[in-house]
């Protein structure tokens, strides 16, 4: 009996570390649904949309918009399948053309914003607006 169980246990320390591994991996794939951002950079992102960005991209005084909606069905099929920092580059290194740019963490606030606004929900993980995950934005999404 105590030979068997001393000769069982180099086994168990080769077996264990591999029976933890795909416990820990199975996170991804169900983290990455939706990219990680907080309720307080979706509130900041909101407050520097409004000032810098909404006079364009959507004027709430019925005014005409002079740039592409950045919520809705046509924005979430473009960017949609697209990677979170495809979409922060473009912002931070085109937007606005002219005016006031945001600074500090403006841009990765609003690019919270934005996916709050195409329906993502926000949680505890802060967002990294260099991440390769994918923006996500589906079909299903709403708009908030
Ligand atoms: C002076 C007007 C103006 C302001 C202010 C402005 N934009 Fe734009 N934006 C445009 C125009 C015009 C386009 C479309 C032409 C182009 O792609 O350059 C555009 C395009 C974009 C696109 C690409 C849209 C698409 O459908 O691919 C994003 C993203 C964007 N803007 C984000 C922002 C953000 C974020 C801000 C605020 C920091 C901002 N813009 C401020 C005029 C503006």
């Amino acid at each position: 009996m105590s030979t068997r169980r001393l000769r069982l246990t180099p086994y168990l320390l080769v077996a264990l570390p591999i029976a933890v591994v795909p416990a820990t991996a199975w996170q991804g794939p169900l983290a990455s649904d939706s990219p990680g951002f907080t309720e307080a950079q979706a509130s900041a992102g909101q407050v520097e949309f409004a000032r810098k960005c909404a006079p364009c991209h959507a004027p709430d005084d019925g005014g005409e918009r002079r740039a592409p909606a950045l919520s809705g069905p046509s924005f979430r099929d473009k960017w949609g399948d697209r990677r979170v920092r495809q979409l922060f580059v473009r912002m931070r290194d085109g937007m606005p053309p002219v005016g006031v740019r945001p600074r500090g963490d403006g841009y990765t606030n609003i690019l919270a914003f934005l996916l709050r606004k195409n329906g993502h929900t926000a949680g505890a993980e802060p967002l990294d607006p260099l991440s390769y995950d994918r923006l996500a934005l589906g079909v299903s999404g709403q708009e908030r």
